[in-house]
Order: C-alpha cells, then structure tokens, then sequence
C-alpha cells in the first residue's frame, strides 16, 4: 500500500510519525473519508469543504489550496489502483494491498504536527498530512432482505461533534457497546432526542415522510446525510430536517443510517424489536436505488 504523509507517496512501512505528534499526544486533529467509485472521489467538493471548515473550527492553518488536495487525493488513488493484465504481464505479479481503481476508500487526516507537549496551541508546528486508500468493504447482499440491528445509547459525548475530530474514543466505545449487544450501531440520543449513529447520520420516515435531524453542535454533517435529502427533493420525496423524539424513533415507520462508506442502512430491529416488520421499508428500496444511481453515474 502506498500512503501519501507530508509530501511524499511511499510504501506504508516506510511511513513514520513523530510520537510528539499532537494527533497521537492529544488526538489533536481531524479527518475526511472520502469514498471512490468508478475510479472517481465522490462528492470532493462536499469533503473539502467539510475538511475546511473543520480545519478552521480547529485553528489549524494549512495552506493548501483544492485544487492541491485533489491533486494528491486523485495520485494517491492511481498510486494503490490495480494493475491492468497487461502491465501485471510486463511487471511481473502485482504487490499485496493494490485496490481496484473502481471502489475504494481514501482516509485524509491532518494533525498539528510536532510540538513540545502541552495543552496551548504551539506557536510554531507544521501539521502532519496523511493518506491512505484502501478497497471498499461492500455491504453484505442480505442487508437489502434482512437490514440490520441497532440499539439506543445516551449521547454522552462532547458540544462539538459537528466537528469531525480524530479525538473518538467516546465514538469507540459507543459502537462497542453495541456491538457486544450484538448490534451493529448504536442509535444516540441526547435528551430524548435522537443525534446520530456512533458513526452514521439517521433518518426516520414517518407516515411517508423523511425526517433527519437538523444539523447542529451534537452531530456530523454528513456528506450522505445531504446527498439523501437532495436526492429526496428532486425526487419530490417529502422530507425535512426536524429534531426526531425517541418515541418517535422508536414509533418510526423505517429506520435508516447513513455514512459515505456504508451508503443508506436499513435498520429493521432496534432495542430487540422488528421496525419496519423486520424487513428494510419502500421508501429504503426507493432511496437506495437513487443513491445507487447516482453513484454509478459518478464519471
Ligand atoms: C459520527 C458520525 N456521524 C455521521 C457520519 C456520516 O458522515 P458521512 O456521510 O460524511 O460519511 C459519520 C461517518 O463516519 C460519523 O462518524
């Protein structure tokens, strides 16, 4: 696997951190994951702006300009793409780790860099820049019969997660609690009202309607969490972004989580009861297959 870390593309064994860097002293930094699909980042814009705003929210100055991160995102893709037979021919076998240029998944991460340890802002560091790609994970076929199962949990994590903050032990510890339920993701909710997913933005459809919570400090603005609900619109689904009650979650007609690398979820059982008599609901089928769509028209 060839990775991207300040400035250089190299073989990801030959890639090395100081351990005064503050993303490893303080979790001190943040991220994008940004999937690929027919070879092509999908929604880089919708990222990179996130990606500024974060960095921003952050104080962390990187001048780097778009068209700069596109540059590395898109080599960093070509770097780890699989081999044609041909050039496997006149290259001999292909290295361990190659992923095909079709779907995958690049991780970008930007710490402030090396500095004395302490809690103030260093006067003088150059943040740490880091890539990597890796083959996309496809969701099991029988999540489109059977979807998944998700608990609730009380939302105890900090004031700011719309930022996308490398610090996520909070977001760790979450998801392992559901999945020693076995469940698959936990459901927050923050005074009985409903955040987001441990990892993944959620949408309940209510008497026809779609419903996300609106965005805010207590969760991700997630780039499918937009790309859904504009799909909705021109696809004159009724939807909006309203705080969502538990009871109302739990009252839901379906259930769905939402994340760029696991598209649109159906949640079928929450808490150990059947949602959407235990199947993925029509309004799933309907925005899944426009996401699809959409997808595979990203040329
Ligand atoms: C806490 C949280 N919320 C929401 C999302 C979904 O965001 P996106 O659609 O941009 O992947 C993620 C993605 O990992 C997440 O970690």
């Amino acid at each position: 696997m060839i990775v991207f870390l300040n400035g250089k593309f190299l073989p990801v064994e030959q890639a090395h951190v100081s351990v005064l860097d503050r993303g490893f002293i303080f979790g001190d930094g943040i991220y994008e994951v940004i999937p690929v699909y027919n070879g092509k980042l999908l929604r880089l814009a919708q990222h990179l702006d996130r990606l500024k705003k974060n960095l921003d929210a952050i104080r962390l100055n990187v001048s780097m300009s778009d068209g700069q991160w596109e540059e590395i995102l898109n080599e960093l893709v070509l770097c780890n793409a699989e081999k044609s037979d041909e050039e496997k021919g006149n290259e001999g076998a292909v290295s361990q780790g190659t992923v095909n240029l079709g779907n995958a998944c690049v991780y970008l991460q930007v710490t402030r860099g090396v500095a004395p340890r302490d809690h103030s802002l260093p006067a003088e560091a150059k943040a740490t820049v880091f890539a990597m790609c890796n083959p996309a994970v496809s969701a099991a076929p029988e999540l489109s019969e059977k979807g998944m199962t998700a608990i609730t949990l009380e939302d105890y994590r900090w004031k700011n997660c719309h930022i996308k903050s490398i610090s996520l032990l909070p977001n760790v510890l979450l998801r392992q609690q559901a999945v020693d339920s076995g469940a698959a993701e936990a459901i927050l909710i923050r005074e009985n009202v409903v955040t987001e997913g441990a990892a993944s933005n959620v949408f309940i459809v209510q008497d026809g309607t779609l419903i996300t919570p609106p965005k805010g400090p207590f969760l991700l603005p997630g780039i499918t969490r937009d790309l859904v609900l504009e799909l909705a619109s021109e696809n004159n689904i009724a939807c909006k972004e309203q705080a969502i009650k538990e009871y109302e979650l739990r009252g839901a007609d379906e259930i769905w989580l939402t994340s760029s690398m696991k598209d649109i979820l159906p949640v079928t059982s929450l808490d150990g009861k059947q949602i959407s008599k235990g199947k993925p609901g029509p309004l799933w089928h309907t925005l899944n297959g426009l996401l699809q769509s959409f997808k595979e028209n990203n040329m």
